[in-house]
């Protein structure tokens, strides 16, 4: 019998990876689930919320959405209190929000990449320093954090976007050893290619060149992802904390 007691927020929730997260935990173990974006800041998806909780009602888990700039530290905190509000605590946080903006180093503009360290790795501290509080009171907290295997075996043209991934992986490290005796794991997911908007700019000959380099030769879909990502945020994994689980198709063995 599946225990669906626990609240999770996701950041960047409304498509992709992010999305599929939410489906997975909705399935899993939550009987609450707010997912922040940027898109009820733009207000290019205004339907999100009732869409994936039609999604997910023969699962009876409730879904939130909040107009948040994962960038921003106060939206973060502005996040945590609204899903206190509406749900009563958060057990499992996914930070999950992130963006590319590829160049060469030598053509990189310095808003390219600030945006992405901002938006991929400050977003990271927002939300983790903004939760851990309650986390800390409750003595359980499930935290999972979206990496990528650029951040371990770096990628030419994506040297922010590598450098904001490496930065995440420390981070969850750090924090899984700060908070390990509060009841708090704290773990990162590094997909590897995953089949949504961030690689849909991939050309034939760019998508080719990287079948070569994937063992089970295809490229990942966000469920292989969330799956890892459902299984962290379970009982089952109390006693993984500060890792990195590679989800590449074997890119990075
Ligand atoms: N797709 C891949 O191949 C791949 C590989 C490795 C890691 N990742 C990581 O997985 C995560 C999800 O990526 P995806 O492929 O689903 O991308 P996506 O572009 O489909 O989704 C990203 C989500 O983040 C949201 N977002 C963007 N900027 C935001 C902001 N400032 N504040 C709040 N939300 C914001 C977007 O609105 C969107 O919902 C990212 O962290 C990404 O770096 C993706």
């Amino acid at each position: 019998m599946v225990n669906k007691s626990k609240r999770a927020i996701v950041t960047g929730g409304s498509r992709g990876i992010g999305r599929a997260i939410v489906k997975e935990l909705a399935a899993r173990n939550c009987s609450g689930i707010l997912f922040s974006d940027i898109v009820f800041v733009d207000n290019s998806c205004d339907e999100c919320v009732e869409e994936i909780q039609k999604e997910v009602d023969n699962l009876g888990t409730k879904i939130y959405g909040f107009k948040a700039d994962a960038s921003s530290f106060a939206d973060a905190q502005a996040t945590i209190d609204e899903a206190i509000k509406n749900m009563g605590g958060v057990d499992i946080l996914v930070n999950n929000a992130g963006i590319t903006r590829d160049n060469l180093l030598l053509r990189m503009s310095e808003k390219e990449f600030d945006d992405v360290i901002n938006i991929n790795l400050k977003s990271v501290f927002n939300y983790t320093k903004a939760v851990l509080r309650p986390m800390i009171q409750q003595k359980y907290g499930r935290i999972i954090n979206i990496a990528s295997v650029v951040g371990i075996i770096g990628n030419a043209g994506q040297a922010n976007y590598s450098a904001s991934k490496a930065g995440v992986i420390g981070f969850t490290k750090s924090t899984a050893r700060e908070v390990a005796s509060r009841g708090i794991t704290v773990n990162a997911v590094a997909p590897g290619f995953i089949e949504t908007h961030m690689t849909a700019k991939l050309n034939d000959k760019q998508r080719e060149a990287l079948l070569n380099n994937i063992p089970l030769n295809r490229l990942g879909t966000p469920e292989d992802v969330a799956k890892v990502v459902g299984f962290l945020s379970s009982d089952e994994a109390a006693y993984i904390t500060g890792q990195v689980i590679a989800v590449d198709g074997g890119m990075t063995m």
